[in-house]
């Protein structure tokens, strides 16, 4: 294939007079199938291979379109029907391709050579393009199979699925955004050679995606607003008071004057201001900026601006009763605390005495944070599973796994983040504070875990990570909580291999994956729903 305009390749393919007595026939030519209809004085050449699932088209029915012309083919196994004009689809999806073709004496000759590989790439994007918008994942592969074909760049390809999904998202990232770092680390681990296991992680990212945007059927446009210099601290300002227009208009002048690492100490420093959107920002701005590494500058305004929407839109849980300790925790900060932190400490304590705790060590540096990880992983070992399953208990206490896995996501991101902005660290760890206070009600220290350890870590994370290639689960938030963790996990121990909680946080993930998440609760809703009314009045 080239990138220039080819020349034609002209093959001879059937004598006329064979074609005219059969009506149709299939001729293979340079590996490919080509069906030739002959209808009135009209010669149709097409793939055989429906663009659907591939079945042929030779068994299809021919029918006439509205001028009374047989030009519609319909193939018989899903009624997808084209139109053999133009190729394109009537009825599903993709177009089928089309031969030039002409006659020349008593033959029939097709010009099989294929279209620029510029022109393939652009049919292969306006596919997709329209996959994205109806969510359809095995289009979404497809096209994503036909541009790399084309020697597209699958990054191309997913910076330009984030502009698409921009308007799409009322509250800006989503975890498609952050499980989206991850999941390329999987497809760039030396552990995935196969071409197409490489292609997975770029066809979930977009389906991910893609479904999302179709959950919260907007448009949900960004102003378009620049501010004339960019600002730190009416960025920041911005954000705080939640004006995403002029957060936005900041945004677009940072990263016109300095790139995304303008914009990168204001977002670190509003994406752990608050005990906030259940620590959903920290990790949100973190997977945004390893994002931006991986794709490159033409997908800075795509990923950055949803990261300035979702932090001009948290929820504050700071404010709410449970977690009322932690601003005086925050502004009694001394950094000037030095009980050696126990990790056991941090069992069956809630929040006001985890922030005593933590403030307790506030000189400990990085025994506190060994305390902490292991203290959530700790939790997450001994989550009361019962949780799950009960259906009489009040909206607060539905508690399931992913409350313990983002105790930890959330400092991971943290750690990364609170390396070159150490004054944040105080924030940091009083909100993982707020985490084990209160996943501490939802634990049963007394039941046996022992049966949960593993010896070696890297085949349980290897085994996770690869699982994810074929996870089986509809519902993409779930396997990317999955993915999130275990690349935390593997992080952590490739930076502290021999890390004192290892133990503990390798029987938490294996009990994880060996106990799936309850993912629909219909009996629970319903009672929360009916008793709430009842109380409404
Ligand atoms: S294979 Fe042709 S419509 Fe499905």
């Amino acid at each position: 294939m080239t990138d220039t305009a080819t020349q034609p390749l002209w093959e001879k393919a059937i004598s006329l007079p064979k074609l005219e007595d059969a009506g149709k026939c299939v001729v293979k030519i340079s590996g490919k199938q080509i069906l030739l209809i002959k209808s009135g004085d009209t010669i149709h050449a097409l793939n055989n291979r429906c663009p659907h699932e591939g079945f042929p088209l030779s068994e299809g029915t021919l029918s006439s379109d509205d001028d009374g012309r047989e030009c519609i083919l319909t193939c018989n196994w899903h009624s997808w029907r084209f139109n053999l004009d133009d190729g394109e689809a009537i009825v599903g999806g993709d177009a089928v391709r089309l031969y030039p073709h002409e006659v020349r004496g008593a033959e029939i000759w097709l010009d099989v050579s294929d279209p620029p590989l510029e022109i393939m790439r652009r049919k292969a994007i306006d596919g997709l393009r329209q996959a994205f918008e109806e969510h359809d994942y095995e289009r979404i592969a497809r096209e994503v199979a036909r541009f790399e074909r084309a020697e597209g760049d699958p990054m191309e390809a997913l910076t330009l699925a984030f502009s698409w999904a921009m308007d799409g998202l009322e509250f800006g990232t989503t975890h498609a955004h952050a499980a989206a770092p991850d999941w390329l680390a999987l497809r760039n681990s030396p552990a995935i050679t196969n071409p197409t296991d490489k292609r997975i992680p770029v066809v979930e990212i977009i389906g991910h995606l893609s479904w999302d945007c179709l959950m919260q059927k907007g448009p949900f446009p960004y102003s378009d607003e620049i501010a004339k210099k960019f600002d730190a601290n009416v960025f920041e300002a911005a954000i705080e008071e939640e004006r995403e227009a002029e957060a936005v208009a900041q945004a677009r002048a940072g990263l016109a004057e300095g790139g995304a690492s303008l914009l990168h100490g204001s977002l670190q420093r509003a994406s752990l201001a608050h005990y906030q959107a259940f620590g959903h920002s920290v990790i949100y701005l973190d997977k945004t900026y390893e994002l931006t590494a991986l794709l490159g500058k033409p997908a800075e305004e795509a990923v950055i601006l949803p990261l300035v929407r979702a932090l001009c839109s948290t929820a504050r849980e700071d404010l709410i009763p449970e977690f009322k300790a932690y601003g005086p925790a925050l502004a009694g900060w001394n950094s000037a605390g030095n009980d050696i932190p126990d990790a056991d400490g941090f069992r069956d304590q809630g929040v006001a005495a985890a922030m005593k705790l933590i403030a307790a060590s506030s000189n400990t540096g990085e025994a506190l944070y060994d305390a902490l990880m292991h203290a959530a992983w700790d939790a997450m070992l001994h989550y009361d599973a019962r949780y799950r399953s009960f259906t009489d208990k009040p909206v607060q206490q539905n508690i399931d796994w992913l409350d313990f896995t983002h105790a930890i996501t959330h400092l991971n991101a943290a750690r990364k983040n609170c390396a070159d902005q150490p004054h944040l660290w105080a924030n940091a760890l009083l909100q993982t504070g707020c985490f084990l206070g209160r996943n501490s009600k939802f634990v049963d220290w007394q039941q046996n875990v022992d049966s949960w350890g593993v010896v070696d870590a890297e085949p349980l994370i290897g085994d996770v990570l690869e699982g994810m290639l074929d996870h089986g689960e509809p519902v993409y938030i779930f396997p990317a909580h999955t993915l999130k963790l275990a690349t935390a996990l593997q992080e952590e121990l490739s930076i502290k291999p021999d890390a004192s909680w290892k133990p503990v946080a390798l029987a938490a993930l294996n009990r994880f994956v060996n106990e799936p998440i309850k993912r629909k609760h219909m009996r629970r809703v319903v009672t929360q729903a009916s008793n709430f009314v009842e109380l409404e009045g």
